[in-house]
């Protein structure tokens, strides 16, 4: 065994929409230990999405143990971790009972359109045009607020706990954390403003809870009267608590960002200008704007990049409800494959898309259209058409997607991206990469370590535990071994493409009206 005062570690928990991991990074930011398992992702209706809050926690826990028993194995000792951190899929609703610590309903997932009437219903009322000012988001299916509402209205045990002034509140960071911490007992409550930029709830620019949101809100339930978690910094030491059981009891969580913050920060995203693209089971691309938020005109939101000393940096988002999403829709339901690699491999088996366009719009489309009551959709099916093509359109839809959001940017924030940073699973596939570069027409970078969403959490931890002192620490982190997709078609050809997708956006509208 390795004598644990000689080496250093942190942990970080990455609780995703389809998997939830445990990586423990040594101080040059590579992984040296890594245990991941998936959980059940129920969908009791069309459009609704829904995890069961325990199993979420269960899984957390497990990972926890497979990493550290790799970890141990391979001679290191787990006083040589300094602290973990989390980060977490975003938007995410959890309704508890404060004193049970129990949660009350499923988890509704941020992909979840139950609430597009009800985002109709809101966005129709005196105000809402003033919201987007003030938290950074518009009123969509995607942000917790609708999902919460929902609770209140149609779940009766929230609705219970909601009268009898028990009713907690949070999003995944939030439930985790509490839960992590041994529950009521602790009552440990806490979330970072990555994640409560996305509730809706949160004044972007004071990091605090607006009431000028919560009355809104209000018209049917005081929401005040809903416990929701304090708002703290993403590296704190005493924060966010510690681990109340397992191998690692004790140990100190010191740090939280929601997953693409966290991204962005694994990325080394800290000069403002520059951006990364996370092609997860969403795609989401994130421009650090610096110390001040830039409120979009063009379909994008406005969120808390990190904040590790009160003095939060912002990011402008463009977000992509369906990627990864949409490979693993063709694998589980439309049974093309059992491995993502494979639909890579299959789109490469045709030349192009043969003139075949897929809107991927599951969940309604995302940035930078928001139309919730888009259906996925594909067009220009003939006897030509193969399963190559489909794959390959499924991957082109990310593509065009993030094409959109990225000339949003540009008229948003008045300068162009000379380069992108990327990451996430479709990050793996070189077609796919290819095409984004031929699409934007900017060179794309992959790094070799792609785990930068768990990497931002264990910096974030990092950084409040000491491990580093400052981004100069982390220079050096991930630059080795990195892949650079030039662009390669002609303006003509990409020009085309892209004009067949927004032609295809469009006629996606309204199919179940
Ligand atoms: O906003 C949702 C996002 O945080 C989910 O990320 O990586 O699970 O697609 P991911």
């Amino acid at each position: 065994k390795v004598d644990p005062s000689t080496e250093t570690f942190v942990g970080s928990i990455d609780q995703g929409t389809t998997s939830s991991r445990f990586l423990i990074f040594d101080t040059k930011g590579e992984p040296v230990a890594v245990h991941q398992g998936e959980f059940s992702q129920i969908y009791p209706n069309p459009g609704w999405h829904e995890h069961d809050p325990e199993e979420i926690v269960k899984s957390v826990e497990n990972c926890i143990e497979g990493a550290l028993k790799i970890f141990e194995k391979d001679g290191h000792s787990k006083e040589s971790i300094k602290a973990v951190g989390i980060t977490n899929q975003r938007e995410t609703t959890v309704c508890w009972d404060n004193k049970t610590g129990k949660a009350l309903y499923n988890a509704i997932v941020w992909t979840d359109t139950r609430t597009a009437a009800l985002a109709r219903e809101l966005k129709a009322r005196d105000g809402s045009d003033k919201l987007q000012d003030i938290c950074g988001l518009p009123i969509s299916t995607y942000p917790s607020v609708t999902k919460l509402l929902w609770l209140l209205r149609n779940v009766e045990k929230v609705k219970e706990a909601y009268e009898a002034g028990n009713l907690a509140f949070g999003t995944i960071d939030a439930w985790l954390t509490f839960k992590l911490n041994g529950g009521p007992d602790k009552n440990i409550f806490v979330s970072d403003a990555t994640n409560s930029s996305r509730t809706m709830f949160m004044d972007i620019r004071t990091l605090k809870y607006s009431d000028e949101v919560l009355d809104f809100f209000s018209y049917e339930f005081d929401l005040r009267k809903v416990h929701m978690p304090e708002i703290v910094r993403s590296a704190d030491t005493k924060a966010y608590g510690q681990l109340t059981s397992g191998s690692l009891q004790g140990w100190p969580i010191m740090g939280c960002l929601g997953d693409q913050s966290s991204a962005l920060v694994g990325q080394k995203g800290y000069e403002p200008g520059s951006a990364k693209n996370t092609y997860g089971t969403g795609c989401f691309l994130l421009y650090n704007v610096g110390d001040k938020p830039v409120i979009s005109k063009h379909g994008l939101l406005a969120t808390v990049a990190y904040n590790f000393d009160g003095k939060p940096i912002y990011a402008l988002e463009g977000s992509i409800a369906v990627a990864g999403s949409g490979v693993k829709f063709l694998m589980n339901n439309l049974g093309f494959s059992q491995a993502s690699h494979k639909i890579t491999e299959l789109a490469e088996t045709v030349q192009d898309n043969g003139g075949l366009v897929f809107v991927t719009a599951f969940s309604g489309l995302f940035a930078p259209y928001w139309i919730d009551d888009a259906h996925g959709t594909m067009f220009g099916i003939t006897h030509h058409t193969e399963r190559g093509h489909i794959a390959r359109a499924t991957l082109e839809a990310v593509c065009f997607q993030t094409k959109a959001i990225l000339d949003a940017m540009e008229k948003d924030s008045g300068h162009k991206l000379t380069e992108l940073a990327v990451d996430g699973g479709m990050s793996n596939s070189a077609l796919c990469m290819q095409t984004q570069a031929d699409l934007v027409g900017i060179p794309i970078i992959r790094p070799k370590m792609r785990e930068t969403t768990a990497l931002g959490a264990a910096i974030a931890a990092g950084f409040a535990a000491g491990v580093w002192k400052d981004f100069d620490e982390l220079k050096e982190v991930n630059t080795a071994g990195q892949t650079i997709f030039e662009p390669k078609m002609d303006d003509a050809s990409s020009k085309k493409m892209f004009k067949r997708w927004e032609r295809a956006v469009q006629m996606s509208k309204g199919w179940l009206a």
